[in-house]
């Protein structure tokens, strides 16, 4: 009997090409993804994410701040040479871990940031034909195994293509892209997605968060759908137009998401990433007792 061969995912796009204006002044000359949660840069947590998921090839699609990202994986030699005079190992260490020998970054322009589902277009010819991962950087997914990787669990068990979900209060509908699924299992066949509806538009209250693995189908799907929401040309759309064509699934996924491209996200996972840091728990959690005590 034949076995199905299961595509591997090799490829993963970074869109980061959006104006970020939620964050101005913070985004004038920085991309958003460049923030720091902590320690690390929001980018920097979603390739590891991908890393982790064993996938090697990293396609970043920037806008008008391209330098800094492509900085931030390149090897810095100056820096890496004063670290090594200095005989700081671990911090040197820590500026090497960035992009690990295996890993190759390729940097694509989305001319101007005409949506999501422009920038994924963007990213089509170095892709090809094959299934690939999208992940949005300002989503920080914090997940054992990580998100990603349990997206590619589920897809080698039924491949096609994946959007990680999580229910979201009634009241944020209008914030997601939100699906309607078939039956109650962690990884569903989903029947539509609507983007961003009202609460009493909304097929269900399940938000689809920024991981995606895609079929090389959705470039032809998204040429194909009109200006969205906004006037953008839309992910959303290009993955409603493969719903009856091609199979879409949902994974119900285990773990948090923090929406760092909201300031009240970003906080909340400056704190939380912080608190698990044992080099600043301590530190942080007697700052806390202290501002609620005398408020
Ligand atoms: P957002 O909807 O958060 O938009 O994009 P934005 O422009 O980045 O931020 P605000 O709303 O103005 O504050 C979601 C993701 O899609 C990428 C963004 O970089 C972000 O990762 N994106 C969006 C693009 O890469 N290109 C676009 O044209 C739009």
């Amino acid at each position: 009997m034949s076995k199905t061969l299961i595509p591997k995912i090799n490829k993963a796009v970074f869109p980061v090409g959006g104006l970020g204006t939620r964050f101005l002044p913070a985004t004038k000359a920085i991309p958003k993804e460049m923030l720091p949660v902590v320690d690390k840069p929001l980018i920097q947590y979603a390739v590891e994410e991908a890393y982790a998921a064993g996938i090697r090839q990293m396609i970043f699609v920037t806008g008008r701040h391209k330098r800094s990202i492509e900085d931030h994986f390149d090897t810095a030699f100056e820096l890496e040479s004063q670290l090594e005079a200095a005989n700081k190992k671990a911090l040197l260490q820590v500026v090497r871990s960035i992009k690990p020998d295996d890993m190759d970054c390729i940097f694509i322009r989305q001319p101007s940031a005409l949506g999501l589902g422009h920038a994924v277009l963007c990213a089509e010819n170095l892709v090809g034909d094959e299934p690939f991962a999208v992940l949005l950087a300002d989503d920080l997914m914090v997940g054992e195994p990580p998100v990603l990787k349990q997206m590619i669990q589920s897809f080698s068990t039924a491949p096609g293509t994946v959007l990680a979900v999580q229910e979201v209060p009634r009241e944020h509908t209008s914030r997601y892209g939100i699906v309607s699924v078939q039956g109650e299992r962690a990884y569903a066949a989903v029947d539509a997605i609507v983007e961003k509806p009202a609460p009493e538009q909304a097929p269900s209250n399940l938000g689809v968060a920024g991981r995606y693995i895609l079929s090389p189908g959705i470039f032809q799907s998204i040429r194909e759908q009109p200006r969205g929401v906004g006037g953008e040309i839309q992910l959303t759309d290009g993955i409603a137009g493969l719903i009856g064509h091609e199979p879409v699934y949902s994974l119900r996924y285990k773990g948090a998401r923090y929406d760092c491209g909201s300031k009240e996200g970003f906080l909340q996972a400056t704190i939380d990433l912080a608190m698990a840091n044992p080099e600043l728990t301590q530190a942080l959690r007697d700052h806390m007792m202290e501002i609620l005590s005398n408020p």
